[in-house]
């Protein structure tokens, strides 16, 4: 075997394919897995970054930043709910950053800036209701609930999803809706009065609707826009904001503290904040309210003025030792049973 000559040359231009290949960005993402795949790919098609990405629901994300702690391997954590941000912020996880593209954002989504110190920032919004299978409720007879009072309904047994809010932000801001709602003793009778009718209780938020599409269960607890989103593929979906008011998410982004690739991490951050980018998200059947205040709303998007909500009070449900509280207070009453 002829022994392999490197010239001069011929080195330096695999030392230049190497350094061009050199710039990377691990990030995750806490929002539908189809968004998070067109983000990337269109991203990557602009720059000259490669983007590692893993998608996680916002609950286990917040607990991957937290073990890696002071050795992160994330650089940025993308959607998601607010309140695991908020938490992470206050862990003193996420980086401060004041984004030039702050200027373009609703007020909502700088208002979580300002909250954390500007170690997070708003994407995206949208309001927790549920969606119904009708043709299932049809079949049974069932009336289909309006009221978060209704979901205790006999009738509803066994056909109710919902997530694990230790690993899921739409059941955690569900847990943190309904205290605010009632009151937290009232709110964890609710949920353990509810547990009768809850065939299962998933990781992602999204599945419980995923699944009440495809017939697996009658209901599913979810943010509304994903219950849209199954609608809008087709699926026998009926979406409902609950008649006694309900909660909603700022979806949030932020900058991982130590970040090995700071430089990417914000080059990306700016981009994801433009008007451009957050319009496609309906592209990829996400229907969340964006928050660049150019950007256009999908048309499928619930109107969050024609929703009775409440006054969300982020500050305190994204506090670290309250949300701690919470969730243990769910796993000794309702998930650990
Ligand atoms: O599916 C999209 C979405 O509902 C986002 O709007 C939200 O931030 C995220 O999923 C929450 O996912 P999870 O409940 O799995 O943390």
């Amino acid at each position: 075997m002829k022994p392999l000559k490197l010239t001069l040359a011929g080195a330096a231009a695999l030392l230049t394919a190497g350094a061009a290949h050199a710039q990377e960005l691990n990030l995750i993402c806490s929002a539908d897995v189809v968004i998070c795949e067109l983000l990337v790919e269109q991203f990557e098609a602009g720059h000259d970054i490669d983007v590692n990405m893993v998608r996680l629901s916002s609950g286990e994300a917040y607990a991957k930043i937290r073990a890696e702690g002071r050795n992160p391997q994330t650089d940025l954590w993308w959607g998601g709910t607010g309140d695991p941000h908020l938490q992470a912020a206050s862990d003193g996880l996420t980086m401060e950053y004041q984004s030039p593209m702050l200027e373009e954002l609703h007020e909502w989504a700088t208002r979580q800036a300002e909250l954390s110190g500007y170690r997070t920032v708003g994407v995206y919004s949208g309001a927790l209701g549920w969606g119904y299978n009708t043709e299932i409720f049809e079949s049974k007879g069932i009336t289909p609930p309006t009221c978060w009072a209704d979901l205790l309904d006999p009738s509803l047994a066994g056909e109710i999803q919902i997530a694990d809010p230790n690993s899921s932000g739409t059941a955690y801001t569900t847990l943190a809706t309904l205290v605010q709602l009632m009151g937290e003793d009232e709110a964890f009778a609710f949920l353990a009065d509810m547990d009768a009718n809850v065939s299962q209780y998933t990781k992602s938020g999204s599945a419980p609707v995923k699944a009440a599409a495809r017939g697996e269960t009658g209901l599913g607890i979810v943010f509304m826009h994903d219950a849209v989103a199954q609608a809008e593929e087709g699926f026998p979906v009926e979406v409902v904001a609950p008649c006694e008011g309900t909660g909603y998410e700022i979806g949030s982004m932020s900058l991982i503290e130590g970040a090995q690739n700071e430089t990417e991490a914000k080059t990306f951050y700016d981009w994801v904040l433009g008007a451009d980018v957050q319009s496609m998200m309906p592209e990829a059947g996400s229907f969340q309210i964006p928050s660049n205040a150019s950007a256009t709303p999908p048309e499928a998007a619930p109107n969050l003025d024609d929703i009775k909500l409440i006054d969300y009070d982020f500050a305190q449900y994204g506090d670290s030792e309250r949300r701690a509280g919470l969730l243990a207070r769910w796993d000794e009453e309702i998930g650990g049973k």
